[in-house]
């Protein structure tokens, strides 16, 4: 049998055979029938102190009593699985083996996905230039393989998945999309990664000209996050 999880605006979906889960021996307080208290602590699957304080910002942003923390030992994972919501699972797997059995556990995924170039960098946005993980080269290689693209068709979204796995061995997945376009040169010096080359839609700014706090009201993680707040607010 398959467990199918569903992001809020059901874009994306994947289904767990439930025996893997059983399997994996995290699911063990299921069979207790009680649901789980409100998580007071969740273990963020990345060591990027940035990823920890802009998901601390966002939890106090939306007034939840939650703790942040990043993963002391993250073990490497190859983001192979070709899909955001398989990869942060393999986060979440991958960091959830290393704590005990009544964690939270919350990984992410996220990329920027260009119409023209049919969806890519996507999953790869991470290694669009190469393996190296430079991130001014996949922002240098994005502009130049963009250079002659007309103006009508330079839309593009930024999208992110979140992956919360509870003690009860329980997933859930929401997720987040912000639409735009991209400009011709970088410009701003906020943010990350290609911030400077997207231009939210309603916007005539890039990411990297916003401030930290008018990207949360809009980016795609802030809005993956949405879901997330809501589901932890409607715990007993
Ligand atoms: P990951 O979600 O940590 O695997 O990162 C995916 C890649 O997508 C990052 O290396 C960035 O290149 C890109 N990315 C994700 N979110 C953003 C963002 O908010 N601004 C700019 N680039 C981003």
């Amino acid at each position: 049998m398959f467990v199918t999880f569903r992001g809020l605006n059901g874009l994306e979906a994947f289904s767990v055979a439930e025996p893997v889960l059983k399997a994996s021996g995290l699911s063990q307080p299921e069979s207790r029938g009680t649901a789980p208290p409100r998580p007071q602590v969740i273990h963020l699957a990345t060591g990027n102190a940035h990823k920890v304080a802009e998901f601390q910002r966002l939890a106090d942003e939306s007034g939840l009593p939650v703790k942040i923390v990043p993963a002391a030992h993250m073990p490497p994972v190859d983001e192979d699985t070709g899909t955001f919501a398989g990869n942060a699972r393999k986060k979440a797997l991958a960091l959830k083996a290393l704590l005990p059995w009544d964690t939270w556990v919350l990984a992410d995924d996220s990329g920027v996905c260009v119409e023209a170039l049919g969806g890519a960098p996507g999953v790869e946005s991470a290694y669009y230039a190469g393996p190296q993980h430079d991130s001014a080269a996949n922002l240098r290689k994005l502009t130049e393989v963009m250079r002659e693209v007309p103006a009508g068709r330079r839309a593009a979204y930024f999208h992110c998945v979140l992956l919360l796995r509870g003690p009860d061995g329980q997933e859930r997945v929401f997720e987040g999309r912000c639409e735009g376009v991209l400009a011709r040169e970088p410009v701003g010096g906020q943010g990350f990664g290609y911030d400077p080359l997207f231009i939210p839609a309603g916007h005539e700014r890039t990411y990297a000209q916003l401030s930290e706090s008018e990207k949360n009201l809009i980016s795609h993680r802030a809005r993956a996050w949405a879901g997330l707040a809501a589901h932890l607010r409607s715990f007993p």
